[in-house]
């Protein structure tokens, strides 16, 4: 099955909690929430204290992307009932095993994600230690950007990787997801698919939602 994330980072920031309901009207799986520092990126988003306004405000989950420096001494911040996946950088974890199990350790899942520029290797060694696996497809930092199809082969590799192994990890990607390309994002094996200003620069958010998925499903 296939699952939509929206990002609230294409939200209409003052009217979040409409904005979570339209999705969640159009049938959409999770919230992705993309926390950004001005170090890891070049951006600064907002952190758990916006999050957690949305507690409760619908039923879908939180998806945790924390593109910030030093993630062990916030994460804790983003554990609520209605987290399900805490999301951290290779590029930004030292000690990404010891992250890992400390996500783990709160009781939500732990997910690990890897820059466009970043290879698959980088993951081998923690690939029985996650529960999800996020590739970006844009350099992060910002929404609305273009996809880079060159990271879809990761996608592929992936899928083949945890077939032979027997593991279990989901696959989402992250960046520049449209209807006119999903299907494609799709086809090569993700699981979990973002898209922010796909679905928040829509008229109808609900619509866009119900559209995005159905072609997704198509796949
Ligand atoms: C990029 C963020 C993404 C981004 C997605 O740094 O991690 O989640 O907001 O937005 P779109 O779908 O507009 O590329
Ligand atoms: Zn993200």
């Amino acid at each position: 099955m296939v699952q939509l994330a929206p990002s609230i980072l294409s939200a209409d920031f003052s009217r979040l909690g409409e904005d979570v309901r339209k999705i969640e009207e159009g049938g959409a799986h999770l919230i992705h929430v993309d926390v950004m520092d001005g170090h890891f990126v070049p951006n600064i988003s907002f952190g758990a204290v916006v999050m957690k306004s949305l507690a409760g405000k619908s039923g879908l989950p939180f998806d945790v992307h924390l593109m910030i420096e030093n993630p062990d001494a916030y994460l804790e911040e983003f554990v609520t009932p209605q987290t399900e996946y805490i999301t951290v950088h290779q590029e930004a974890c030292t000690h990404l095993h010891r992250t890992l199990q400390h996500i783990r350790s709160t009781g939500v899942k732990a997910g690990v994600s890897i820059n466009p520029a970043t290879p698959l290797c980088m993951l081998e060694e923690v690939l029985e230690d996650v529960d999800l696996i996020l590739i970006m497809s844009v350099n992060p930092g910002f929404g609305g950007q273009k996809m880079i199809p060159s990271v879809l082969h990761k996608i592929e590799q992936l899928v083949e990787i945890r077939e032979e192994r027997g593991l279990k990890f989901q696959i989402e990607i992250d960046g520049g997801v449209k209807t006119d390309n999903i299907a494609q994002v799709r086809a090569a094996g993700t699981d979990i698919i973002v898209a922010g200003s796909a679905v928040f620069g829509a008229e109808d958010i609900p619509g866009r939602v119900r559209e995005l998925i159905s072609i997704a499903e198509a796949e």
